[in-house]
Protein backbone atom coordinates (compact mmCIF):
# COMPACT_ATOMS: atom_id res chain seq x y z
CA UNK A 1 0.00 0.00 0.00
CA UNK A 2 2.35 2.60 0.97
CA UNK A 3 4.70 1.59 -2.54
CA UNK A 4 1.72 2.29 -3.70
CA UNK A 5 1.04 5.62 -2.97
CA UNK A 6 4.72 6.48 -3.69
CA UNK A 7 5.10 5.12 -6.85
CA UNK A 8 2.21 6.77 -7.66
CA UNK A 9 3.38 10.55 -6.81
CA UNK A 10 6.34 9.66 -8.06
CA UNK A 11 4.90 8.84 -11.76
CA UNK A 12 2.82 11.65 -10.89
CA UNK A 13 5.35 14.15 -10.55
CA UNK A 14 7.59 12.83 -13.87
CA UNK A 15 4.07 13.36 -15.48
CA UNK A 16 3.59 17.35 -14.30
CA UNK A 17 7.94 17.24 -15.38
CA UNK A 18 7.21 16.47 -18.27
CA UNK A 19 4.46 18.50 -19.30
CA UNK A 20 6.08 21.66 -17.34
CA UNK A 21 8.68 21.21 -19.85
CA UNK A 22 6.72 20.85 -22.68
CA UNK A 23 4.82 24.11 -21.85
CA UNK A 24 6.22 27.39 -23.28
CA UNK A 25 7.78 29.79 -20.74
CA UNK A 26 5.84 32.92 -22.18
CA UNK A 27 3.52 32.95 -19.17
CA UNK A 28 6.51 33.18 -17.27
CA UNK A 29 7.97 36.33 -19.24
CA UNK A 30 4.11 37.75 -18.81
CA UNK A 31 4.73 37.84 -15.42
CA UNK A 32 7.45 38.97 -14.77
CA UNK A 33 8.03 42.05 -17.31
CA UNK A 34 4.97 43.96 -14.89
CA UNK A 35 7.59 43.05 -11.95
CA UNK A 36 10.51 44.55 -13.87
CA UNK A 37 12.54 42.03 -13.63
CA UNK A 38 13.44 39.30 -16.11
CA UNK A 39 14.15 35.83 -15.09
CA UNK A 40 13.43 33.04 -12.39
CA UNK A 41 17.16 32.29 -11.51
CA UNK A 42 18.07 28.94 -10.70
CA UNK A 43 18.35 28.88 -7.03
CA UNK A 44 21.24 26.38 -6.91
CA UNK A 45 23.43 28.62 -8.21
CA UNK A 46 22.81 31.25 -5.19
CA UNK A 47 21.58 29.64 -1.96
CA UNK A 48 23.10 27.28 0.03
CA UNK A 49 23.08 25.36 3.19
CA UNK A 50 26.54 26.91 4.84
CA UNK A 51 26.34 30.51 3.15
CA UNK A 52 26.86 32.21 7.03
CA UNK A 53 28.30 29.22 8.67
CA UNK A 54 31.41 31.35 8.67
CA UNK A 55 30.00 35.02 8.63
CA UNK A 56 27.30 34.06 10.99
CA UNK A 57 27.13 30.84 12.75
CA UNK A 58 25.09 31.67 15.16
CA UNK A 59 22.36 32.95 12.76
CA UNK A 60 20.25 29.79 13.11
CA UNK A 61 20.75 29.38 16.52
CA UNK A 62 19.08 32.80 17.18
CA UNK A 63 16.16 32.42 15.01
CA UNK A 64 15.31 28.93 17.05
CA UNK A 65 15.70 30.67 20.20
CA UNK A 66 13.37 33.40 19.61
CA UNK A 67 10.91 32.10 17.67
CA UNK A 68 10.41 29.38 20.88
CA UNK A 69 10.43 32.45 22.65
CA UNK A 70 7.09 34.12 20.82
CA UNK A 71 5.60 30.83 20.44
CA UNK A 72 5.15 30.48 23.90
CA UNK A 73 3.86 34.53 24.27
CA UNK A 74 1.67 33.41 21.78
CA UNK A 75 1.14 30.13 19.78
CA UNK A 76 -0.67 31.89 16.81
CA UNK A 77 2.29 33.83 15.54
CA UNK A 78 3.59 30.82 14.06
CA UNK A 79 0.96 30.20 11.57
CA UNK A 80 1.36 33.69 10.37
CA UNK A 81 5.28 33.83 10.08
CA UNK A 82 4.34 30.97 7.39
CA UNK A 83 1.74 32.94 6.00
CA UNK A 84 3.95 35.92 5.84
CA UNK A 85 6.53 34.01 4.05
CA UNK A 86 4.34 32.79 1.43
CA UNK A 87 3.30 36.07 0.41
CA UNK A 88 6.96 37.09 0.61
CA UNK A 89 8.29 34.97 -1.99
CA UNK A 90 4.57 34.75 -4.17
CA UNK A 91 5.27 38.13 -5.07
CA UNK A 92 8.97 39.25 -6.34
CA UNK A 93 10.11 36.46 -5.05
CA UNK A 94 11.53 35.66 -1.77
CA UNK A 95 13.04 38.81 -1.52
CA UNK A 96 11.37 40.60 1.73
CA UNK A 97 9.57 42.71 -0.49
CA UNK A 98 6.74 42.16 1.84
CA UNK A 99 8.54 43.64 4.99
CA UNK A 100 8.66 47.20 3.86
CA UNK A 101 6.99 50.03 5.33
CA UNK A 102 6.34 52.59 2.98
CA UNK A 103 3.62 54.08 2.01
CA UNK A 104 2.34 52.07 -1.02
CA UNK A 105 4.12 49.53 -0.28
CA UNK A 106 2.98 45.43 -0.49
CA UNK A 107 2.06 45.11 3.22
CA UNK A 108 -0.22 47.81 2.57
CA UNK A 109 -2.15 46.14 0.36
CA UNK A 110 -5.48 44.73 0.49
CA UNK A 111 -4.38 40.94 0.40
CA UNK A 112 -1.64 41.98 2.82
CA UNK A 113 -4.53 43.36 5.60
CA UNK A 114 -4.43 40.29 8.20
CA UNK A 115 -0.71 39.68 7.43
CA UNK A 116 0.42 39.66 11.39
CA UNK A 117 3.83 38.16 12.65
CA UNK A 118 6.45 41.62 11.59
CA UNK A 119 7.12 42.06 15.21
CA UNK A 120 8.79 38.84 15.50
CA UNK A 121 11.04 39.65 12.38
CA UNK A 122 12.12 42.67 13.48
CA UNK A 123 12.64 41.21 16.79
CA UNK A 124 14.83 38.45 15.30
CA UNK A 125 16.84 40.72 13.18
CA UNK A 126 17.66 42.93 16.06
CA UNK A 127 19.47 40.23 17.96
CA UNK A 128 21.58 38.89 15.08
CA UNK A 129 22.51 42.75 13.93
CA UNK A 130 23.96 42.78 17.15
CA UNK A 131 25.90 39.88 16.63
CA UNK A 132 27.12 39.83 13.00
CA UNK A 133 26.14 43.54 11.58
CA UNK A 134 24.91 43.59 7.83
CA UNK A 135 25.30 40.16 7.14
CA UNK A 136 22.17 38.15 7.01
CA UNK A 137 19.49 39.14 5.12
CA UNK A 138 15.58 39.88 6.07
CA UNK A 139 14.75 37.38 3.24
CA UNK A 140 17.00 34.45 4.82
CA UNK A 141 15.61 34.95 8.39
CA UNK A 142 11.86 35.21 7.33
CA UNK A 143 12.58 31.93 5.64
CA UNK A 144 14.41 30.24 8.20
CA UNK A 145 11.34 31.67 10.73
CA UNK A 146 9.18 29.87 8.58
CA UNK A 147 10.67 26.49 9.02
CA UNK A 148 11.08 26.99 12.52
CA UNK A 149 6.99 27.58 12.76
CA UNK A 150 6.50 24.48 11.24
CA UNK A 151 8.60 22.31 13.59
CA UNK A 152 6.73 24.37 16.66
CA UNK A 153 3.50 23.37 15.58
CA UNK A 154 4.59 19.72 14.97
CA UNK A 155 5.29 19.87 11.70
CA UNK A 156 8.45 18.34 9.48
CA UNK A 157 12.43 19.48 9.62
CA UNK A 158 14.08 20.67 6.87
CA UNK A 159 17.26 22.20 6.10
CA UNK A 160 17.10 25.91 4.83
CA UNK A 161 18.82 27.13 1.64
CA UNK A 162 20.88 30.70 2.56
CA UNK A 163 21.91 33.66 0.44
CA UNK A 164 18.42 35.46 -0.58
CA UNK A 165 19.35 39.25 -0.85
CA UNK A 166 17.00 42.10 0.21
CA UNK A 167 14.92 43.94 -2.43
CA UNK A 168 14.70 47.53 -2.35
CA UNK A 169 11.08 47.71 -4.58
CA UNK A 170 7.75 46.81 -3.00
CA UNK A 171 4.25 47.68 -4.33
CA UNK A 172 0.99 47.14 -3.27
CA UNK A 173 -1.27 46.47 -6.05
CA UNK A 174 1.44 43.74 -6.68
CA UNK A 175 0.59 41.93 -3.66
CA UNK A 176 -2.79 41.97 -4.77
CA UNK A 177 -1.85 39.21 -6.98
CA UNK A 178 -1.92 36.80 -4.27
CA UNK A 179 -4.84 34.14 -3.86
CA UNK A 180 -7.36 35.35 -1.91
CA UNK A 181 -9.71 32.56 -1.12
CA UNK A 182 -11.99 32.86 -4.28
CA UNK A 183 -10.04 32.25 -7.46
CA UNK A 184 -10.78 28.97 -8.98
CA UNK A 185 -8.33 26.43 -9.59
CA UNK A 186 -7.13 26.93 -13.09
CA UNK A 187 -5.91 30.47 -11.57
CA UNK A 188 -4.49 29.21 -8.71
CA UNK A 189 -2.27 26.44 -10.64
CA UNK A 190 -1.18 29.55 -12.77
CA UNK A 191 -0.29 31.24 -10.38
CA UNK A 192 2.08 28.58 -8.81
CA UNK A 193 3.27 27.47 -12.02
CA UNK A 194 4.43 30.99 -12.92
CA UNK A 195 6.99 30.98 -9.96
CA UNK A 196 7.83 27.73 -11.01
CA UNK A 197 5.44 25.37 -8.87
CA UNK A 198 3.67 22.94 -9.94
CA UNK A 199 0.17 21.11 -9.13
CA UNK A 200 1.98 19.24 -6.15
CA UNK A 201 2.96 21.88 -4.58
CA UNK A 202 -0.11 23.72 -4.55
CA UNK A 203 -2.16 21.07 -2.88
CA UNK A 204 0.82 20.08 -0.62
CA UNK A 205 1.29 24.25 0.47
CA UNK A 206 -2.26 24.32 0.91
CA UNK A 207 -1.61 22.18 3.39
CA UNK A 208 -0.26 24.88 5.93
CA UNK A 209 -4.31 25.51 5.89
CA UNK A 210 -3.97 22.71 8.73
CA UNK A 211 -2.96 25.33 11.39
CA UNK A 212 -3.92 28.91 11.49
CA UNK A 213 -7.11 31.08 11.40
CA UNK A 214 -8.97 32.85 9.00
CA UNK A 215 -11.27 36.27 8.77
CA UNK A 216 -14.78 35.41 7.74
CA UNK A 217 -14.44 37.90 4.44
CA UNK A 218 -12.35 35.23 3.05
CA UNK A 219 -15.31 32.71 2.70
CA UNK A 220 -18.63 35.14 3.38
CA UNK A 221 -19.68 34.40 -0.46
CA UNK A 222 -20.35 30.65 0.71
CA UNK A 223 -22.42 30.85 3.48
CA UNK A 224 -25.59 32.42 1.54
CA UNK A 225 -26.31 33.12 -1.89
CA UNK A 226 -23.01 31.12 -3.45
CA UNK A 227 -22.73 32.52 -6.82
CA UNK A 228 -26.34 33.81 -7.10
CA UNK A 229 -27.82 30.67 -6.60
CA UNK A 230 -30.19 31.94 -3.65
CA UNK A 231 -28.39 28.90 -1.51
CA UNK A 232 -25.62 28.24 0.38
CA UNK A 233 -22.24 26.37 -1.21
CA UNK A 234 -23.97 22.93 -1.62
CA UNK A 235 -20.00 21.73 -1.08
CA UNK A 236 -19.76 23.06 2.72
CA UNK A 237 -21.24 20.52 5.22
CA UNK A 238 -24.43 21.83 6.69
CA UNK A 239 -23.22 21.28 10.55
CA UNK A 240 -20.34 23.24 9.62
CA UNK A 241 -22.16 25.74 7.83
CA UNK A 242 -24.24 26.20 10.75
CA UNK A 243 -20.78 26.88 12.77
CA UNK A 244 -19.82 28.96 10.75
CA UNK A 245 -22.43 31.27 9.98
CA UNK A 246 -23.06 31.70 14.19
CA UNK A 247 -19.10 31.85 14.55
CA UNK A 248 -18.75 35.11 11.89
CA UNK A 249 -21.19 38.19 13.67
CA UNK A 250 -18.34 40.18 11.69
CA UNK A 251 -15.93 39.74 8.55
CA UNK A 252 -13.30 40.21 10.72
CA UNK A 253 -14.15 37.31 12.97
CA UNK A 254 -11.52 34.98 13.38
CA UNK A 255 -12.29 31.10 12.18
CA UNK A 256 -10.07 28.18 12.08
CA UNK A 257 -8.75 26.78 8.70
CA UNK A 258 -8.79 23.55 10.06
CA UNK A 259 -11.90 22.78 12.28
CA UNK A 260 -11.05 19.48 13.79
CA UNK A 261 -7.28 19.92 14.68
CA UNK A 262 -6.46 23.47 14.58
CA UNK A 263 -3.50 23.70 16.39
CA UNK A 264 -1.95 20.74 15.11
CA UNK A 265 0.44 20.64 11.92
CA UNK A 266 -1.16 17.25 10.69
CA UNK A 267 -3.06 15.97 7.41
CA UNK A 268 -6.93 16.15 9.28
CA UNK A 269 -6.79 19.18 6.58
CA UNK A 270 -7.12 16.38 3.83
CA UNK A 271 -9.48 14.66 5.57
CA UNK A 272 -12.04 17.58 6.14
CA UNK A 273 -11.75 18.04 2.46
CA UNK A 274 -13.82 14.71 1.89
CA UNK A 275 -15.87 15.90 4.53
CA UNK A 276 -16.97 18.75 2.90
CA UNK A 277 -15.04 20.77 5.94
CA UNK A 278 -12.56 22.89 3.88
CA UNK A 279 -12.87 26.35 4.63
CA UNK A 280 -11.98 28.46 2.02
CA UNK A 281 -13.49 27.34 -1.50
CA UNK A 282 -10.03 27.20 -2.80
CA UNK A 283 -9.27 24.45 0.08
CA UNK A 284 -12.76 22.87 -1.04
CA UNK A 285 -11.89 22.88 -4.66
CA UNK A 286 -8.86 21.29 -4.60
CA UNK A 287 -11.14 17.58 -3.52
CA UNK A 288 -13.57 18.09 -6.34
CA UNK A 289 -10.73 19.34 -8.88
CA UNK A 290 -9.82 15.74 -10.90
CA UNK A 291 -6.47 17.57 -11.73
CA UNK A 292 -5.86 18.56 -7.68
CA UNK A 293 -7.52 15.78 -6.03
CA UNK A 294 -5.12 12.90 -6.88
CA UNK A 295 -3.19 14.40 -4.31
CA UNK A 296 -5.53 15.23 -2.09
CA UNK A 297 -6.25 11.47 -1.96
CA UNK A 298 -2.89 10.62 -1.42
CA UNK A 299 -2.58 12.64 1.77
CA UNK A 300 -5.87 11.27 3.58
CA UNK A 301 -3.96 7.90 3.30
CA UNK A 302 -3.29 7.64 7.17
CA UNK A 303 0.67 8.03 6.14
CA UNK A 304 1.48 11.41 7.99
CA UNK A 305 5.45 11.02 6.29
CA UNK A 306 3.63 10.98 3.04
CA UNK A 307 2.49 14.88 3.84
CA UNK A 308 5.33 15.71 5.88
CA UNK A 309 8.42 14.66 3.75
CA UNK A 310 6.65 16.65 0.76
CA UNK A 311 5.85 19.67 2.24
CA UNK A 312 9.57 19.84 3.27
CA UNK A 313 10.15 19.85 -0.09
CA UNK A 314 7.42 22.14 -0.98
CA UNK A 315 8.46 24.65 1.27
CA UNK A 316 12.33 24.34 -0.06
CA UNK A 317 10.64 25.15 -3.38
CA UNK A 318 8.76 27.75 -2.22
CA UNK A 319 11.78 29.20 -0.19
CA UNK A 320 13.99 29.51 -3.60
CA UNK A 321 11.62 31.39 -5.75
CA UNK A 322 14.17 34.20 -6.77
CA UNK A 323 13.92 36.82 -9.40
CA UNK A 324 16.58 38.77 -11.21
CA UNK A 325 17.51 41.78 -9.70
CA UNK A 326 20.11 44.09 -10.60
CA UNK A 327 23.15 44.04 -7.73
CA UNK A 328 22.15 47.99 -7.12
CA UNK A 329 18.89 47.02 -6.63
CA UNK A 330 19.54 44.03 -3.90
CA UNK A 331 21.42 44.31 -0.93
CA UNK A 332 20.92 43.13 3.18
CA UNK A 333 18.82 45.62 4.84
CA UNK A 334 20.25 46.69 8.01
CA UNK A 335 16.41 47.18 9.23
CA UNK A 336 13.55 44.72 7.98
CA UNK A 337 11.07 47.83 7.44
CA UNK A 338 13.11 50.04 5.57
CA UNK A 339 15.83 50.01 2.57
CA UNK A 340 19.07 51.42 3.21
CA UNK A 341 19.80 54.49 3.44
CA UNK A 342 21.68 55.70 0.46
CA UNK A 343 25.65 56.36 1.76
CA UNK A 344 25.50 59.72 2.37
CA UNK A 345 28.00 62.08 0.55
CA UNK A 346 30.50 63.34 2.10
CA UNK A 347 29.53 67.31 3.13
CA UNK A 348 32.10 69.93 2.04
CA UNK A 349 33.59 71.56 4.87
CA UNK A 350 31.66 74.85 5.79
CA UNK A 351 33.48 77.68 3.91
CA UNK A 352 34.69 80.63 6.22
CA UNK A 353 33.14 83.85 4.85
C1 LIG B 1 -3.25 28.16 -2.71
C2 LIG B 1 -3.54 29.39 -2.56
C3 LIG B 1 -3.83 30.01 -1.22
C4 LIG B 1 -4.93 30.71 -0.91
C5 LIG B 1 -6.10 31.03 -1.82
C6 LIG B 1 -4.81 31.10 0.47
C7 LIG B 1 -5.73 31.86 1.14
C8 LIG B 1 -5.67 32.15 2.48
C9 LIG B 1 -6.64 32.95 3.17
C10 LIG B 1 -7.84 33.62 2.54
C11 LIG B 1 -6.28 32.98 4.47
C12 LIG B 1 -7.01 33.70 5.60
C13 LIG B 1 -6.73 35.17 5.51
C14 LIG B 1 -7.70 35.96 6.35
O1 LIG B 1 -8.81 36.18 5.91
O2 LIG B 1 -7.36 36.30 7.49
C15 LIG B 1 -5.09 32.20 4.62
C16 LIG B 1 -4.43 31.96 5.79
C17 LIG B 1 -3.27 31.23 5.89
N1 LIG B 1 -2.52 30.76 4.84
FE1 LIG B 1 -3.10 30.63 2.92
N2 LIG B 1 -3.64 30.62 0.97
C18 LIG B 1 -3.00 29.95 -0.04
C19 LIG B 1 -1.76 29.36 0.04
C20 LIG B 1 -0.99 29.31 1.17
C21 LIG B 1 0.35 28.84 1.22
C22 LIG B 1 1.16 28.38 0.02
C23 LIG B 1 0.75 28.92 2.51
C24 LIG B 1 2.07 28.57 3.14
C25 LIG B 1 3.00 27.89 2.59
C26 LIG B 1 -0.37 29.43 3.27
C27 LIG B 1 -0.38 29.58 4.63
C28 LIG B 1 -1.42 30.14 5.35
C29 LIG B 1 -1.47 30.17 6.80
C30 LIG B 1 -0.48 29.52 7.74
C31 LIG B 1 -2.63 30.88 7.14
C32 LIG B 1 -3.12 31.21 8.55
C33 LIG B 1 -2.53 32.54 8.95
C34 LIG B 1 -2.82 32.97 10.37
O3 LIG B 1 -3.35 32.20 11.16
O4 LIG B 1 -2.45 34.11 10.67
N3 LIG B 1 -1.40 29.68 2.42
N4 LIG B 1 -4.72 31.72 3.37
C1 LIG C 1 -11.02 31.09 -13.58
O1 LIG C 1 -10.59 32.37 -13.20
C2 LIG C 1 -9.99 33.12 -14.24
C3 LIG C 1 -9.41 34.37 -13.64
O2 LIG C 1 -10.27 34.98 -12.75
C4 LIG C 1 -11.04 33.38 -15.32
O3 LIG C 1 -10.49 34.13 -16.37
C5 LIG C 1 -11.54 32.05 -15.84
O4 LIG C 1 -12.58 32.25 -16.77
C6 LIG C 1 -12.05 31.17 -14.70
N1 LIG C 1 -12.30 29.83 -15.22
C7 LIG C 1 -13.41 29.15 -14.95
C8 LIG C 1 -13.49 27.78 -15.51
O5 LIG C 1 -14.30 29.61 -14.26
C1 LIG D 1 -20.01 22.56 15.37
O1 LIG D 1 -19.89 23.07 16.68
C2 LIG D 1 -20.15 22.12 17.69
C3 LIG D 1 -20.17 22.83 19.03
O2 LIG D 1 -19.11 23.71 19.17
C4 LIG D 1 -19.07 21.03 17.61
O3 LIG D 1 -19.26 20.06 18.60
C5 LIG D 1 -19.12 20.39 16.23
O4 LIG D 1 -18.09 19.44 16.08
C6 LIG D 1 -19.03 21.43 15.13
N1 LIG D 1 -19.27 20.79 13.87
C7 LIG D 1 -18.52 21.03 12.79
C8 LIG D 1 -18.87 20.27 11.57
O5 LIG D 1 -17.60 21.83 12.79
C1 LIG E 1 20.27 50.51 -10.68
O1 LIG E 1 20.98 50.72 -11.87
C2 LIG E 1 20.15 50.88 -13.02
C3 LIG E 1 21.02 50.93 -14.26
O2 LIG E 1 22.33 51.31 -13.96
C4 LIG E 1 19.29 52.14 -12.83
O3 LIG E 1 18.46 52.32 -13.95
C5 LIG E 1 18.47 51.97 -11.57
O4 LIG E 1 17.71 53.15 -11.33
C6 LIG E 1 19.33 51.68 -10.38
N1 LIG E 1 18.49 51.40 -9.24
C7 LIG E 1 18.64 51.95 -8.03
C8 LIG E 1 17.69 51.52 -6.96
O5 LIG E 1 19.53 52.74 -7.77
Amino acid sequence: MKWCFFTFLLLAQFELYMVSAMLPRNPVKDLVKPLGVSSILSPQDFLSFSYYHKTCPAAEEIIHQKMAAWFRKDYTLAASIIRLHFHDCAIRGCDASILLNHRNSERTAYASKTLRGFQVIDDIKAEIERKCPKTVSCADILTAAAREATLLLGGPFWEVPYGRKDGKTSIAKEADLVPQGRENITALIDFFQERGLNVLDLVVLSGSHTIGRSSCRSFLHRLANYKGTGRPDPTLDRNYLRNLTRSCKWSSDLVYLDTTTPKTFDMEYYNNLGKKMGLLSTDQELYSDPRTEPFVSAFTSQQPDLFFNQFAASMVNLGNILFYTAPNESEIRLNCNYVNPAPRKKANPPRRS
